[in-house]
Parts: structure tokens; sequence; C-alpha cells
């Protein structure tokens, strides 16, 4: 017998993969150059140099029977060391290689997170605009995704909403700062804000409702933003994370799950991703990639094109009319459709050869996104296509 549960997934196909698919298609009737494809988050830059030097040392230096054996549990320990070593150099805390556990990219963290802190049953609560995917993630781990609707002015989080959703029912809290699919990083004020909600309701109802900061944007951030590190703000924190999108690397599959040591439990934790992955099928982060990074963290890609296209495009679109909260970092914003309505705005940006993602699937119906992780030609020869659509 087959799992009907995920025969019915496929009803629900991913919205972006088939305006992707519809790009690529007007790409080969119109020609690359005349479509301007704003739907999928893929890096538009390469890693940086040192990652492809490093490949080639490993591969031409690196004992070639020692090289792809099995790490321990939780991954290499020279990489988990430098990436603790990185955080607390950046950020003044203070993790150690015991409090890394590596994993295939932002999703399997996500998916050890949330399994470690919940049991099937409970509910995780996130904020709109919410990144489409979580829903999933929580579903694996038997749990239901309940979301803070957006404050539709700023897109930022409506505390009195939050206050009144945390109750006894809610066991972690997902956060996403810089946001995908608004762009925006939420300041140390709000953290602080949200930080202290937290404690108090964690007091109230006599439990440890864990923080899941789900950080894969956290290197790309604009000039002059606040963007603090989440976990120095709120012990229970769980950082995940990976580097599909600061080294460009979103097809190799790697990244980690940082529990903070003052947590509750942290030791436990990490320990417990050990017996998640073999519960889950993961066992075990791509171990050329550990080596990789071990060599060059904490270098990035040159992200500065991102920052560079996001101006291009809040400009123009805001200058045209269009209501946007002014992202902070990411690659992606997401502009109010105008006009009220949405089927026709939609049609005529595709009459245009413009590939918008709707709002819907990020829970933010009266908003598109946009991503602009595409050439900075392709963003400059759209925006006079933008003025026609409002
Ligand atoms: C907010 C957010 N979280 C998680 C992920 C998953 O990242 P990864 O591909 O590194 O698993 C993405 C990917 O786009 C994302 O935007």
């Amino acid at each position: 017998m087959i799992n009907r549960e995920y025969v019915k997934m496929l009803e629900n196909k991913d919205i972006i993969f088939e305006l992707a698919a519809f790009a690529n298609k007007r790409r080969a009737e119109v020609g690359p150059d005349n479509v301007f494809d704003f739907t999928l988050g893929s890096p538009s830059v390469p890693p940086p140099d040192a990652v492809h030097q490093a490949l080639r040392e490993l591969l031409d230096e690196g004992d070639p029977f020692t090289m792809h054996r099995y790490t321990s549990e939780g991954g290499l320990p020279e990489t988990r060391a430098k990436i603790a070593e990185d955080l607390n150099d950046r950020f003044g805390s203070s993790f150690s290689a015991g409090n890394i556990f590596m994993t295939c990219a932002a999703n399997a963290s996500l998916a050890h997170a949330m399994r470690a802190v919940t049991v099937p049953g409970d509910k995780i609560l996130a904020f709109a605009p919410v990144f489409s995917e979580y829903e999933f993630y929580a579903k694996g781990a038997g749990c239901e995704l309940v979301v803070v609707p957006a404050d539709t002015e700023n897109l930022g989080i409506d505390f009195d909403v939050t206050e009144r959703m945390l109750d006894s029912s809610i066991s972690a809290v997902l956060i996403n700062s810089p946001n995908n699919p608004s762009g925006l990083v939420y300041d140390t004020e709000t953290i602080k804000k949200l930080a202290e909600l937290l404690k108090q309701k964690s007091a109230e109802l006599g439990k440890t409702i864990y923080l899941i900061s789900d950080e894969p944007y956290r290197e790309i951030v604009f000039s002059g933003t606040d963007s603090p590190f989440i976990s120095n703000y709120y012990d229970n924190t769980i950082v995940c994370y990976s580097f599909s999108k600061s080294l460009s690397l979103p097809g190799e599959r790697i990244g980690y799950v940082a529990v903070n040591p003052k947590a509750e439990n942290a030791e436990l934790i990490v320990s417990m991703f050990g017996q998640i992955s073999r519960t889950s099928g993961h066992n075990g982060a791509p171990v050329i990639w550990q080596r990789v990074l071990a060599k060059v963290l904490p270098a990035t890609s040159d992200v500065s094109v991102y920052e560079k296209n996001a101006n291009l495009l809040y400009d123009a679109l805001t200058g045209y009319g269009f209501e946007c909260v002014k992202p902070g970092g990411t690659f992606y914003m997401m502009p109010k459709i105008p006009g009220g309505d949405k089927d026709a705005f939609f049609k005529k940006a595709l009459e245009n050869d413009i590939i918008l993602v709707p709002g819907d699937g990020f829970l933010c119906p009266d908003h598109f996104r946009l991503a602009y992780c595409v050439p900075t030609d392709i963003v400059e020869r759209s925006l006079e296509r933008f003025g026609r659509l409002i």
C-alpha cells in the first residue's frame, strides 16, 4: 500500500517552481534577455574563489581513502570548532564545537530543531510573511504550524496578537530574520521585545518555549541595517543555518544547527540530534563540504550585488507608486499589489514577461514577492516594465 498522505501533497504543487518552469518556457520562446524572472531564491553570484581553491587542494593533497570516510556524529570536530569560533568572533557568543551539529542545510536543520523541542501534536508558532515550506517541515515533525498574521503596514511582528496566540499549545516559536519573503530584518528592539515575551510566557505557562531561529540569510544584510544575533537575546535559542545563500552553495546541502550553550538541556539536545538523524534518514552532512568549510570560513560570496539590485528596484517601484517595505537584507522584497485587482495585476505582469510570486503562499495575499537574485542588467531593464503595471 502506498502512503496517500504524500499522494495528496502532489495536488499541492509548489507554485514557485511552476512559475520558474513557465519562465524557462518563455525564455525559449522570446529569448533569455526578454524574460524578467523574479521567482526563485537561488543565489546569482558564484561562491568565493576560496571555495573552489579549497576543493582543489582537498582533491590534490587529501588522502583519497580517509577523505570520504564517515564522520563522527554531528560532523567533523574541526569544522564544528571553526563554526563556533567564527560565531563567537563575530557575535561575542560562547559556542563550542559541542554545540554545533552539521546538517544537510537549513531545511534539515529546521527538521532537527523542530523534532527536538516538540512532540507530535504540538504547535509551532511562526510569523507572516512566512516561508511557505515551514508548514511541511512542521508536518514532518508531527506538528501544526500556526502563524501570527502580518502587521500589514510594515510586515513586522504584531505583538498583541502574538501574546494572545502564545498559549499552552505552543512548544516552539519559529523566527526568520533576515526574512524570506519580505527582506525585513528584525531590529534589536524587536528581538528584545520578543525575548521578553517568551521569557514571560515560559514562566507563566511553566514550560520552556524554545526559539528556533532560521538564519540562512544572516550574512546578506544591507548597509545601515541593525541585525542582532538573535541567540544573544534569548538563551533557549536553536540557530538553524545553511551555506546555501552566504556561500552560494544551495545544491551542495550543507549547514548546521547551533544550540545556545545556555539553553535548557543544551548538551542533551545536540546528542538528541544524532538520534533524530537516525530516525529521519538524514545521517550526516557531506564530508567534503565540511572539509571545505574548515578551510574557508568566515568567507562569504560577494553579496553586494543584492543590495544594489534592492536599491534599484525599491527606488523605481516606490517612484511609480508601489507601496513596499524597504528590505534590510536577503534578495527578496514584498511590494503590495496595486489597484486591488490581483488577477488583473498578475495577468498584466505575465503579458510583460515579468514573472512574480503571489503572496498567498506566504500568508500575505495582498502582496507579491520579488526575488532579485538576478543579474543587475535584468533588474535595470525590468524597471520600465514595472511602470506599466501600476
Ligand atoms: C527562510 C528559508 N529557510 C530555509 C530555507 C531552506 O534552505 P536550504 O536550501 O539551505 O535548506 C530557505 C530556502 O530558500 C529559506 O528561504
